[in-house]
This record gives C-alpha cells, structure tokens and sequence, in this order.
C-alpha cells in the first residue's frame, strides 16, 4: 500500500496492493482518460510531480523512466511510500 496525492484535486489516496493508481483515482471521482489499460498505449500518462515510480508499462524509454516525471497510472506503481501526481 502506498499513498497518492493529487495536486490539482487537493486529494490523498490510499492505493491497495490490488488495486491500480487509475482504479484509485477513479474512485475518488477524478476521471482520467484511458484505452487500453494494459500499459502499452500511453494514454493515462499522468505528470508526477515527486516521489519514486515503479514503471510497468511498455511506453515510455529507458530515459524517460530515469526523469522520473511521468507515469502511465492504469500499470505503473509507487516505489516508495508516496506520489504525487498532477491531476
Ligand atoms: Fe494505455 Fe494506460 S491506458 S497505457
């Protein structure tokens, strides 16, 4: 379990082992868009304005997951404790 915060929205998440960062959001009533939910589109890519990322997604490249500012929500994951995103 980790937490997400989201910035914009003013709102802090917590994001279950079985549950997915876009599940998460979701739920809290913060639409964002998706399609293929499986990490390979790009279309949930999300701005992460801190903490650590587990990238799972087959999108972006080995220098976009070492910048570390943004993330596709419906695989990726928290690597430390704590997100914050830009929604
Ligand atoms: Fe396709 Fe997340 S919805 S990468």
């Amino acid at each position: 379990t980790f937490e997400v915060e989201l910035a914009q929205s003013g709102k802090t998440l917590k994001v279950s082992e079985d549950t997915s960062i876009l599940e998460a959001v979701g739920n809290a009533g913060v639409s964002v868009m998706t399609s293929c939910e499986e990490g390979i589109c790009g279309t949930c890519e999300t701005t992460v304005l801190s903490g650590e990322i587990d990238h799972r997604d087959s999108v972006l490249n080995d220098q976009e997951r070492a910048a570390g500012s943004t993330m596709m929500i419906c695989v990726s994951r928290a690597k430390g404790d704590r997100l914050v995103l830009d929604l």
